[in-house]
């Protein structure tokens, strides 16, 4: 899977909700961890609806995430 650093709603064929297609975040360890607590309460309106509860989850992902970004 290609993941682009830091634009959100960037990989193709999914269609992303407005929420995300005309939000200006840039996606930093900090901002993944704020979307992923709670999505909604950082981009209204996002089809995404649950959060990952626990912090050491989400630095698993996280962490996850970076060995897909391209260099
Ligand atoms: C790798 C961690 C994850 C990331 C970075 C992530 C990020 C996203 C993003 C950016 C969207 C698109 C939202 C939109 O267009 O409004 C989305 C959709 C969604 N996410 Fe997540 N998500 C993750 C994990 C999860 C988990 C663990 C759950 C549920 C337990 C979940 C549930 C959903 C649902 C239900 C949608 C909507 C899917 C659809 O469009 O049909 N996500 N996610």
């Amino acid at each position: 899977m290609e993941c682009s650093v830091g634009k959100p709603g960037a990989v193709e064929g999914y269609r992303y909700s407005a929420a995300v297609v005309n939000s200006d975040v840039v996606w930093t360890d900090e901002t993944l961890d704020t979307y992923l607590t709670a999505p909604a309460r950082m981009l209204r309106g996002t089809r995404m609806t649950t959060g990952v509860v626990r912090p050491d989850d989400r630095a698993d992902i996280i962490a996850y995430l970076k060995t897909l970004a391209a260099p």
